[in-house]
Parts: C-alpha cells; sequence; structure tokens
C-alpha cells in the first residue's frame, strides 16, 4: 500500500508537510492504492496470492495444532512448543484481523470498527488498549498508520522470533516418532530422516508446490474486489469476517444486545462477554492444554511417541467436542438468515457438543472394559 501525496490535504501553513497532512493523506491514499494494484495484472496477483496465503497459513496450523493435539505430543517434554505454538495461532489470526483494515474501504472501517468497540468493552483498561492498537479513537486520522505498522511490522516480526524459538525447541528435542518406531528406534535414537539434506529438500519442495498452489488460486479465484463495497461512507454495510473470525462473531450474535450487568466500578456488556472475555478463555484453555492433561502428570516420564487418538477417549471427546462447538457458532454467525430462533441455535451450539462428548467417551469406556476383559 503506497501513500499517494494529495496536494490539498497535505497543504498546511508554509506548504510544510506535516504529521496530520501526512495522516489524512494515509487515509485517503490507501483505498485508492489498492484500487491501482488492482488494475495492474502482476501486482493484483500478487495481492490475490498474499490473501489466499493467509487462508492457507491459518487451515496449516490447525491442522498442526490438531495432529499435535489428538496424538498427544504437546506433553513432555513439549509444553513449552506448544504454549509458543497457542502464541502464532493468536499472533496469524490478528494478524489477519487487522489485514483487514489496510484496504481502508466500506468493509474495511466497519469490520475494524466492531473489532475497535470490543476492545473499548474490556472493562477499566479499554480505553487505553483500544487508543493504543487503534492510534485513538476508530476511525481517526491516527488509526491507519497504527494498523498497518502493527500488520507489516510488530505482528510479522514477532511471528519469526516466537517461531524461531518454537522451531529450535524441536531442534532440541526433536520431534515425537510414530507408534510404530517403538520396535525399529534404538534406544536414546530418534527414528526419521536428518534435517540436511534429505528434510530439507522435502521442505524445499514443498514451498515450490505451495507458492504453485498459491499461484493459482490466487490467479483462478477471485478476491473480492473494493468496489463491492466501495470507500467507506457514513452509512454501515452489514459485514461478516472471514471463516477464521467467524466462531467469534457467532457468539456476539447469541448474546442479546441489552445483555450485561455491572460488578461495582466494571461494567460487563455483551461484547465484552462474547468478543473479548469468551475468546480469551478458549485460549487461556488451549495454552493450559499440558497442564490440565492428567496423563502428563507422572514426573518423571517422557512421551516421545504419538498416542493414536482412539487410545486417549478423553482427549479425544473433547477436542471433537470443541471442533463441534466452533463448528455450531459458524452456523449461529447465520441463524437469523436460516430461519432459526434464538432458542434453537442456543440449543444446538450447546446440546451438540455435549452430546458428542457423551457418545465419544461412552465409545472409548466400552472399548476400554473390552480390552480388560
Ligand atoms: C507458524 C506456525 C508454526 C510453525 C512454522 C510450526 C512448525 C513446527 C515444526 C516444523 C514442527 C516439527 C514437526 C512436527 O512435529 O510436525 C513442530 C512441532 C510442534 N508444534 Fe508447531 N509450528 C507452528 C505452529 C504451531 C501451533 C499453532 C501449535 C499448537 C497450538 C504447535 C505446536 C507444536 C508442538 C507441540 C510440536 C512438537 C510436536 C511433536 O514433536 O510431535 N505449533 N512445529
Ligand atoms: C501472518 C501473516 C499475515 C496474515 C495472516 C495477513 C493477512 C492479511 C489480510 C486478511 C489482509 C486483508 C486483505 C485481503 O485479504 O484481501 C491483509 C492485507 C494486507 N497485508 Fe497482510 N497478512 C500477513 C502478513 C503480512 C506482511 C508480512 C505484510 C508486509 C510486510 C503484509 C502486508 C499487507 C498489506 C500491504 C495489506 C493491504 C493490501 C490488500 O488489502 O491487499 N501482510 N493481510
Amino acid at each position: 500500500m503506497k501513500h499517494t501525496s494529495n496536494p490539498e490535504m497535505t497543504a498546511f501553513p508554509g506548504r510544510r508537510r506535516t504529521l496530520l497532512g501526512w495522516m489524512v493523506g494515509i487515509a485517503a491514499g490507501a483505498f485508492a492504492s489498492v484500487r491501482l494494484i488492482e488494475s495492474i495484472p502482476a501486482a493484483n496477483l500478487i495481492r490475490n496470492v498474499h490473501h489466499w496465503a493467509a487462508h492457507v497459513m491459518i487451515v496449516t496450523l490447525l491442522l498442526h495444532a490438531l495432529r499435535v493435539y489428538f496424538t498427544g505430543t504437546y506433553r513432555k517434554p513439549r509444553e513449552i512448543t506448544w504454549v509458543l505454538g497457542v502464541v502464532l495461532l493468536g499472533m496469524t489470526l490478528a494478524a489477519g484481523f487487522v489485514g483487514y483494515a489496510l484496504p481502508w474501504d466500506a468493509f474495511a472501517v466497519t469490520a475494524t470498527g466492531i473489532g475497535f468497540g470490543l476492545a473499548r468493552s474490556i472493562p477499566l483498561v479499554g480505553h487505553l488498549l483500544s487508543d493504543l492498537f487503534f492510534g485513538g479513537a476508530f476511525p481517526s486520522l491516527g488509526s491507519l498508520p497504527r494498523l498497518y505498522t502493527i500488520h507489516v511490522v510488530v505482528i510479522p516480526l514477532t511471528i519469526v522470533g516466537v517461531m524461531s524459538l518454537h522451531l529450535l525447541l524441536v531442534l532440541k528435542q526433536k520431534h515425537s516418532m510414530p507408534g510404530y518406531a517403538r520396535k525399529l528406534a534404538e534406544p536414546d535414537n530418534v527414528l526419521g530422516i536428518s534435517l540436511w539434506p534429505y528434510h530439507a529438500l522435502l521442505a524445499g519442495q514443498l514451498v515450490f508446490l505451495m507458492l504453485g498452489g498459491l499461484s493459482l488460486l490466487a490467479a483462478f479465484v477471485p478476491v473480492h474486489p473494493l468496489t463491492a463495497y466501495g470507500p467507506p461512507t457514513p452509512e454501515t454495510p452489514a459485514v461478516k469476517p472471514d471463516w477464521y473470525l467467524l466462531w467469534i462473531f457467532g457468539l456476539l450474535k447469541l448474546i442479546p444486545s441489552g445483555f450485561g450487568f455491572t460488578l461495582g466500578p466494571l461494567t460487563i456488556g455483551p461484547e465484552f462477554l462474547g468478543g473479548v472475555l469468551f475468546p480469551g478463555v478458549v485460549f487461556g484453555a488451549m495454552t493450559l492444554v499440558p497442564w490440565l492433561d492428567r496423563t502428563n502428570r507422572h514426573v518423571l516420564r517422557r512421551f516421545e511417541y504419538m498416542e493414536p487418538p482412539a487410545e486417549a477417549p478423553v482427549r479425544l471427546a473433547l477436542g471433537v467436542g470443541a471442533l463441534t462447538a466452533v463448528g455450531m457458532l459458524l452456523v449461529a454467525a447465520y441463524y437469523d438468515q436460516i430461519g432459526l430462533t434464538l432458542g434453537q441455535i442456543w440449543l444446538l451450539v450447546v446440546g451438540v457438543p455435549m452430546l458428542i462428548v457423551a457418545v465419544i467417551v461412552g465409545w472409548g469406556c466400552r472399548q476400554r472394559g473390552r480390552r480388560r476383559l
């Protein structure tokens, strides 16, 4: 996104470019610069690659986290690797959210405005935090430069730093092994291929395959053009976030807008409950998974082998239950459009995951009973 200077907006006393003029120019130029990118085929291809790469990155992280979770390899000695992974997932989702703002069209301003409202709703520190991340009130002159810097400097540098620690830990502790390696691995040796040259070559091939796949996606699957929403106006279009943030939107829709209470000096509203507290609890629980898992509490044990998911029915049930709950929240984002009432969608969001957990735990107990016979 290039800042195209606008003489009318930057002509302040003495025709010297001031910080204020620079900020106005940026906000006005953002939309125009992405329109310019759209009009140049090669530049548009790069823009589309970035769009699809963001989706692919989030899908890949989720698949990786699910593999680690369902095979229990977040346990000793890899707890910190897991925690760093959760940070990476959070930072990537944050990058996706902040990225919405940058083209500064009506969608960008509305979607980012919802995020600003959520940040503001945090009791006590909401104003401070939202001023810090959104550069004051939103949308204001300070917003875009602040969000741009967060998106292209702060978050990528944090991801690179945390990813380096994550990979250093993998290098030091080595990866876990599949169950069949128990019979093949020599004591104190990890069964697998060496990092150099075999793994590096495989990874290199994967990078080229991924770039090819992303280029095909970018060339053939359209990204919504900026004219779809147009430049920001005082009207607020109806917007929904992308799939990876839609579960939060679904939860926000479940809580009636008038709901809220006060706790002494604190005012708790629906935005805080659905958009801040709930995602915070989800990420908090994910971070604590290695310590919540009872099988990880033997002081001296190390888990060097992946556990088949069916052999840990409680973990399996909770994981599938959590995924089902997220799926139900995605449905909740559309519940009024598909003709459900608020009561019905609440029943589905709470009932279906609980039913799934009960069925899997029941099945697991029966399997265990059979194995004992
Ligand atoms: C930018 C994001 C990430 C990168 C580049 C990355 C990369 C890697 C690599 C290369 C490995 C070793 C191979 C393997 O075990 O699959 C690994 C292992 C691991 N990752 Fe990640 N990861 C990322 C995000 C995550 C996330 C989101 C989580 C969990 C929430 C996570 C948790 C783990 C754990 C616990 C291990 C050790 C697992 C084992 O040895 O079986 N990582 N990661
Ligand atoms: C964790 C990695 C990142 C994710 C998940 C991400 C995600 C996004 C998303 C969702 C958008 C909204 C636009 C769209 O999808 O069409 C966006 C826009 C943008 N991103 Fe990123 N981004 C990441 C890293 C970066 C980095 C490293 C840079 C530059 C150094 C960057 C530069 C931009 C720019 C300039 C835009 C606005 C232009 C446009 O909308 O096409 N992003 N990003």
